[in-house]
């Protein structure tokens, strides 16, 4: 490594910025194929990656590799997974308002899992599913645990949109409306407490809500869903998915014995330190209160920010060692104040236009809640491993946005 540079996967953040322009999503492929295979192992057969974290086909395809399942919720999310080629048995379908299509087509194509959310599902797969068109289902039921994270990405909670009540009775009325589909197997049940969950014992404590269901339908199968958190800036401490895994499962056979097979679906564990983005500084500003950098992308590429106040950190791709002895709020380029990525970021002083910033931990939605605002294309990705960046998503054109429009 020069002073003058960052290298990731081996390759310089310089040069990745010359060759595709800015903003960039640059992935390091050796850390996102070390954490799917590491929750390949740490859980059973048929854990997931879920999609909607970060998905493109380069993605879905790292995923199978590393032996994972991949969950999709929605017809675009599973259709891209089926052009990179997974196969259906290697496929979860989740949805709280699947629609009569994405039902029919996850029957025709015969997923690996559905996972049942709400009484009008169960009567359209009545009407879908028979002996000759068989399906695999696993309920997903509401735990009643309130995880320590956003309000708005908790959903354990017993006012939640997602799943079926247990402590209502809901959950038992779906299982016997289910028993009557000739045709449906109920394999198991769901559980998903929330996202970006730091604390392993939120987990544990959805198992034991979940035991005496899983009891008493005999259930041999049981997925913990998603959830578990990653650090984003300097003072946050995040399990592993390896020490995530090994407290789930212990816990698992203590409540719920030895032969429940123990599956889960992480997405940000998986893809959010695997990622950075590289932006350029286009202008800096000074007012009386602060400096501002202003970068070429902003809420469009990573809306985590002005949604969930999320935190990030940034560095200066130049000189990247010298001292970060200035303060700057660094702001996107869209027509509104909230439009900030980083409220305080510490940076060499003499941080100005024409130099780049990377923001590292942004690999879990980002792009894949990216927007146009402002009819700004999304950015390219790129993978990068042993020296060689390979482009996996181009760039959007001006071209592609107008294309729509009729
Ligand atoms: N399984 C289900 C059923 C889910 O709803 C989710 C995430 C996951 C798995 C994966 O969760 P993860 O391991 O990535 O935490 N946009 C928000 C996160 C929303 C999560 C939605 N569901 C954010 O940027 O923080």
């Amino acid at each position: 490594m020069t002073s003058d540079d960052i290298f990731v996967g081996g390759v310089s953040l310089v040069e990745i910025a010359d060759t595709y322009g800015t903003p960039v999503f640059v992935y390091d492929e050796e850390t996102l194929r070390a954490r799917a295979a590491e929750a390949a192992a740490v859980f059973d057969e048929g854990t997931a990656f879920a999609s909607k974290s970060f998905l493109c086909i380069a993605m879905a395809r790292l995923a199978v590799e590393e032996g994972l399942c991949i969950d999709v919720s929605t017809a675009g999310e599973l259709d891209i997974v089926l052009r990179a080629g997974v196969p259906a048995d290697r496929i979860i379908v989740h949805g709280n308002n699947k629609s009569r299509e994405e039902l029919e087509r996850a029957v025709d194509i015969k997923v690996r899992r559905l996972i049942v959310d709400n009484f009008d599902e169960i009567k359209n797969l009545a009407e879908l599913v028979s002996l000759t068109r068989p399906l695999d289902v696993m309920l997903r039921v509401i735990p009643g645990v309130e995880a320590h994270t956003h309000e708005y990405i908790q959903t354990g909670q017993e006012d939640s949109k997602f799943g079926l009540s247990l402590s209502r009775g809901d959950a038992d009325e779906a299982m016997a409306q289910l028993s009557l589909i000739a045709g449906v197997k109920v394999r198991g049940v769901h559980v998903h407490i929330g996202s970006q969950i730091l604390d392993v014992e939120s987990f544990v404590k959805s198992l034991e809500i979940i035991r005496t269901f899983v009891a008493r339908h005999e259930l041999d199968e049981v997925c913990i869903g998603g959830g578990l958190g990653v650090a984003y800036h300097a003072d946050e401490i995040a399990p592993s998915l390896r020490e995530w895994g090994e407290r789930v499962r212990a816990a698992a056979r203590e409540v719920l014995g030895e032969s429940v097979v123990i599956t889960a679906e992480p997405g940000r564990a998986i893809t959010a330190t695997a990622g950075l983005t590289l932006y350029r500084v286009g202008a800096r500003k000074d007012v009386d209160a602060r400096t501002y950098l202003a970068v070429d992308g902003g809420m469009s590429d990573n809306p985590r920010p002005i949604l969930y106040g999320a935190r990030y950190e940034a560095v200066r791709v130049q000189q990247p060692e010298a001292t970060r002895d200035g303060c700057f709020r660094i702001v996107g380029k869209h027509c509104e104040s909230g439009d900030v990525i980083i409220d305080e970021a510490w940076l060499p002083a003499a941080t100005a236009a024409g130099d780049l910033i990377a923001t590292p931990v942004t690999g879990a939605y980002g792009y894949s809640m990216a927007s146009n605002y402002n009819r700004v294309p999304k950015p390219a990705v790129v993978f990068v491993r042993n020296g060689v960046a390979r482009l996996v998503v181009r760039r959007e054109t001006l071209d592609d946005l107008a294309r729509l429009d009729v």
